[in-house]
């Protein structure tokens, strides 16, 4: 098996590290991989003047996974368009067919206490979003900005769905709700917009060949809201490309920090990007503080989607718990009483318990 290896901008490098501790301990016991290391983002502006340059992508193209860091950066904002580190990251996930994103948001029960919400609310939450990836307004034809007739100026996106795009991420969706609670909400805008009454429709459709899961659909606006009111009344979400990062990030502060919270985006063939949810913190990069939790975590869903090795996920998300209960916490997580530690100092930790 051969894994790319993207560290990225920003706290990226400093968290890919500590996740390449982890699964270093696995290849001691046998994990045999090859990883081949290439920039993405702005680090690949700096080396090859394109954030998802020819070389990352031959190095992309020929591995089985690709685990990321995060991309961006204050520096890289004033580029053209094309140019920015968020190209890469979409020009990669378009390449690679990267359709089917999973961001589950699960409160370990040593957190309850780092979410913003009541402790009752949140204790015991485990949902899965499933967000559809390379389609919809990020990805529509035309978009852009310009001079209108009227020497007027405007910008536009265009918020698109084919039916076989629905199609596939419905069946991801609904195959996964199969193995959990049997439960799947559709979040649409079906009351105004027509790409998502259309998504409704497709999604209805696709059910039929699911007779033992239960579908609900929900409006978009109220599932944001759903979100923070009563956030155990979901366990698998399917939901288009924009509606799914916003609430993505809604779910995961759920979850106490979005430090905690992985991702994998899967492709036709269970090839997948793995990557924490969270972004490039510039703030803190280069300052040893990041919370590499989240990348670890990423790597352990590389082993179960794309590896299928249940046993060596299950053992790095063994590890993570046990030096949460043992009171180990970065910055983002960190609670009075509790040990504070570093980026790398949590690799350690993780790397000891496993
Ligand atoms: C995410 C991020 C990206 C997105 C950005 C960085 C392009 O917010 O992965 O959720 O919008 O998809
Ligand atoms: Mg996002």
């Amino acid at each position: 098996m051969k894994i790319a290896v993207l560290p990225g901008d920003g706290i990226g490098p400093e968290i890919v590290t500590q996740a390449l501790r982890v699964l270093a301990v696995l290849q001691s016991d046998g994990l045999k991989v090859e990883l081949e290391e290439a920039p993405l983002g702005g680090a690949a502006y700096d080396q090859f003047g394109a954030p998802y340059p020819d070389f990352t992508q031959k190095v992309c193209r020929a591995a089985d996974a690709v685990l990321l860091g995060a991309v961006g950066g204050p520096q890289y904002d004033n580029l053209d368009r094309p140019l920015r580190p968020e190209r890469g990251l979409l020009g990669i996930r378009k390449d690679l067919g990267l359709f089917a994103n999973l961001r589950p948001a699960v409160l370990f029960p040593e957190l309850a206490n780092a979410s913003t919400l009541k402790p009752e609310v949140v204790s015991g939450l485990d949902i899965m979003i499933v967000r559809e990836l390379t389609g919809d307004i990020y990805f529509g034809e035309p978009r852009g900005m310009r001079t209108n007739k009227d020497g007027v100026r405007e910008a536009l996106n265009t918020m698109i769905y084919t039916e076989p795009e629905v199609r596939r991420i419905a069946h991801v969706a609904f195959g996964i709700a199969r193995k959990r609670s049997q439960k799947l909400c559709s979040v649409d805008k079906a009351n105004v917009l027509e790409t998502t009454e259309f998504w409704k429709e497709i999604v209805i459709d696709v059910a039929k060949d699911y007779p033992d899961v239960q579908l609900t659909h929900m409006y978009v606006d109220n599932a944001a809201m759903q979100l923070v009111r009563n956030p155990k009344q979901f366990d698998v979400i399917v939901t288009g490309n924009i509606f799914g990062d916003i609430l993505s990030d809604e779910a995961s502060m759920l979850t106490g920090s979005i430090g905690m919270l992985a991702s994998a985006s899967l492709n036709e063939t269970k090839k997948g990007l793995y990557e924490p949810a969270h972004g490039s913190a510039p703030d803190i990069a280069g300052k040893n503080l990041a919370n590499p939790l989240a990348t670890i975590l990423s790597l352990a869903m590389m082993l179960r989607y794309t590896f299928e090795d249940e046993a060596a996920a299950g053992r790095i998300e063994a590890a993570v718990k046990k030096v949460l209960a043992a009171g180990f916490r970065t910055a983002d997580i960190f609670e009075p009483g509790m040990t504070k530690v570093s980026c790398s100092d949590m690799g350690s930790q993780v790397v000891a318990a496993m």
